[in-house]
């Protein structure tokens, strides 16, 4: 895996001076943060050497160098889903090449359904915590010591500074940020009432399909990492309502504005 890693992030070291220093990953329909960067490279993940290719709709797969008030980002636009059929690695081999293009931290976005009674549809939660129910993980199998430990500490999964500063900003925004406990879970059926029910029981406030995988690598390597969630639908205990994907992307459209206001200003 070192050897493709090293081939990618010289592929892409070579078709961009933009140096940057944080790291974006945009989930379902969260595309609206794109129209602030001041892009200065955007390469297609099928032209990037060893880069999965994207297959679900609503994800575009590029990614994209540039400014975001000033500060040097990369973004993927798309990211790759364990229910896609990739392997835990391919799914966060993008983190890997983040991080070797000098990211200091990582911001994650994500769709997800509601399971705190508080909370309602196009919501955002900064994520406290996770709990990770997905059926592999991403480190399982021969650890190689140049990017990490063999069993790294995961006591803080999300920076608290970057937690704080998120609710700060917020504040002075005027919009409301829950913070939770994100249920990573494989998809791509969405949950089952009593499903739902248990996630909330073992103490989850939202429950989606990705970020964990990633989170675990990004952790790996020492990367700060800082994530919200979206909540595209509300399923909590009596309230329980059918999902659809459609519905998913057009929450996450209207709270992507406030999550790419969120970011900016994370950002100076
Ligand atoms: N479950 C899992 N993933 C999701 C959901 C959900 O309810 N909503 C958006 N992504």
């Amino acid at each position: 895996m070192l050897n493709n890693i090293h081939e990618t992030i010289d592929f892409i070291s070579a078709n961009t001076r933009i140096r940057p220093t944080t790291g974006i990953i945009l989930g379902t329909g969260l595309g609206g943060l794109i129209d602030e960067i001041e892009i200065s490279k955007k390469i297609p993940y099928k032209d990037i050497p060893h880069f999965p290719t994207s297959t679900v709709e609503g994800h575009s797969g590029n990614l994209i160098l540039g400014k975001l008030n000033n500060h040097r980002v990369v973004v993927m636009q798309g990211r790759f889903h364990y229910y896609e059929g990739y392997s835990m690695q391919e799914v966060t081999f993008p983190v890997r090449i983040l991080k070797g293009l000098g990211i200091q931290q990582l911001f994650l976005s994500n769709a997800a359904g509601g399971i705190n009674p508080d909370f309602s549809i196009g919501d955002l939660m900064t994520i406290t915590d996770h709990i990770n129910l997905f059926p592999d993980n991403p480190l399982r199998g021969p650890n190689d010591d140049n990017l990490g430990p063999r069993f790294p500490d995961m006591s803080e999964p999300y920076s608290q500074k970057l937690i704080d500063q998120a609710h700060e900003i917020a504040g002075s925004l005027g919009f409301k940020l829950h913070k939770g406990v994100y249920v990573g879970n494989q998809g791509p059926s969405f949950e089952t009432p009593a499903e739902y029910t248990f996630y909330r029981l073992i103490g989850g406030s939202a429950v989606g399909m990705s970020t964990v995988p990633e989170v675990i690598v990004a952790r790996h390597m020492g990367l700060p990492v800082f994530a919200v969630s979206v909540i595209t639908n509300i399923a909590v205990p009596g309230n329980f309502q059918k999902n659809n994907h459609l519905d998913v992307q057009e929450a996450a459209e209207q709270a992507g504005k406030n999550l790419a206001q969120l970011c900016k200003e994370m950002l100076t």
